[in-house]
């Protein structure tokens, strides 16, 4: 039986690219970066390249790169940087940001915006959390769970209004903008300009890289606090010999990601429109959860009302299809999604939801097999 892995939003598998790129670093160039001689120094070079080609991606400079080992760490280092900064000062985040994300925002004064019924920020309300002391803004630019893109450009435009009354009454606080864009690299534009943030979280696990991996850009003049104290490294904000087998890892499937984007959003495009189709019809009682215009091409998440997901899970992948019911970043829990109680959904229909993400290996044939799966579960409760 053929195994469908509808599970790309929890971890990806390595391009082939990807391994051979890092294999030196793990054998022969196995030199600590930091060292003298001229086989360390070749070292120091590969790996400053790769720090200039992610920094090249994101219309960045290399010393604004600073690798960390994957997106949870990158976002520890953003909230937990800037927060032990300006210690009285207030995070406002979304209500339906990742848990390394929401739990170091909420050691410190911490207010969740609210999100639409279509999991998109609600700018008003997040508008009516800003104060005087207001230093961090973290809105992700994708959800891991229901797939819904926030409008980061118009979060940025906000802060550059802040900005100005600012210093119109003389407060010099700063205020920062930081997005978690783990789930988007394979999707979206991630020119840190054109969006208008400070600091960005991508990591390698969801790119066809390799997991523990990834980095926080930090736009020039963010003074942060270090995360991890030690010899220097990463410009002293998580020190450490460096992994470069990661970096490099990370910086070539980060390269590939934007090479494949365009072409793999159109043909992820129309296999979601492809699993709308088939849920509508063989699955007529159910409801898709997140924006049907705002979001990632590669996510499926539906409520089947009265079904629980847990038994949903086991009857797939006895078909041989490996699904998800929420976030699997989180270890096991039993508590509802808070991304789907943030849209709405009650603790019975969160529990009958079910996340299916798409990547490179997902055919038409996937799809049509896998909905085909579903409705015979769901139908036939002694399946
Ligand atoms: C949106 C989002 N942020 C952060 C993370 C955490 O990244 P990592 O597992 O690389 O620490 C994940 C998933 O794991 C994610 O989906």
């Amino acid at each position: 039986m053929k195994q469908i892995y509808l599970d790309y939003a929890a971890a990806t598998p390595m391009d082939p690219a990807v391994i051979k790129a890092m294999q030196p670093y793990l054998s022969d160039k196995f030199y600590n970066p930091s060292a003298t001689y001229l086989p360390a120094q070749a070292v120091a070079k590969d790996l400053a390249a790769a720090r200039a080609k992610v920094a090249q991606i994101l219309g960045a400079k290399p010393a604004e790169i600073v690798f960390t080992a994957g997106g949870t760490e990158a976002n520890n280092l953003a909230i937990h940087g800037i927060m032990r900064r300006y210690s009285k000062a207030q995070i406002i985040t979304s209500a339906i940001e990742h848990e390394s994300v929401l739990q170091p925002a909420s050691l410190y004064e911490h207010l969740e915006a609210p999100v639409k019924k279509d999991g998109s920020l609600d700018l008003d309300k997040l508008t009516k959390h800003v104060t005087d002391n207001t230093v961090l803004i973290s809105v992700m630019y994708a959800n891991n769970e229901i797939g819904t893109i926030q409008p980061i450009k118009a979060v940025a435009q906000l802060i550059v209004n802040i900005r100005q009354q600012r210093q119109k009454k003389g407060n010099k606080l700063p205020i920062y903008l930081h997005t978690d864009a783990c789930q988007t690299a394979n999707y979206l534009d991630l020119h840190v300009s054109r969006l208008g943030i400070d600091l960005m979280t991508l990591n390698g696990g969801k790119i066809y890289g390799p997991k523990q991996s990834g980095v926080l850009y930090v736009r020039a003049g963010v003074e942060l606090e270090p995360l991890i104290y030690g010899g220097g490294h990463e410009r002293g904000l998580r020190s450490g010999t460096e992994n470069v087998a990661a970096d490099v890892g990370f910086a070539t499937a980060l390269e590939l990601a934007q090479t494949k984007r365009a072409e793999e959003t159109r043909r992820l495009q129309a296999l979601q429109q492809d699993f709308f189709g088939l849920i509508a019809k063989h699955l007529p009682t159910a409801s898709i959860n997140g924006s049907q215009k705002n979001r990632l091409p590669n996510n499926v998440n539906l409520t089947l009302p009265g079904q629980d997901n847990e038994r949903l899970l086991i009857k797939l992948e006895e078909k041989g299809v490996l699904a998800a019911a929420g976030s699997a970043c989180s270890a096991s829990n039993e508590e509802p999604s808070h991304v789907l109680s943030a849209i709405g959904l009650s603790d019975k229909d969160a529990q009958a939801s079910l996340r299916l993400t798409m990547g490179q290996a997902t055919t038409a044939a996937d799809v049509t097999k896998t909905v085909i799966v579903l409705a015979e579960i769901v139908h036939n409760p002694n399946h």
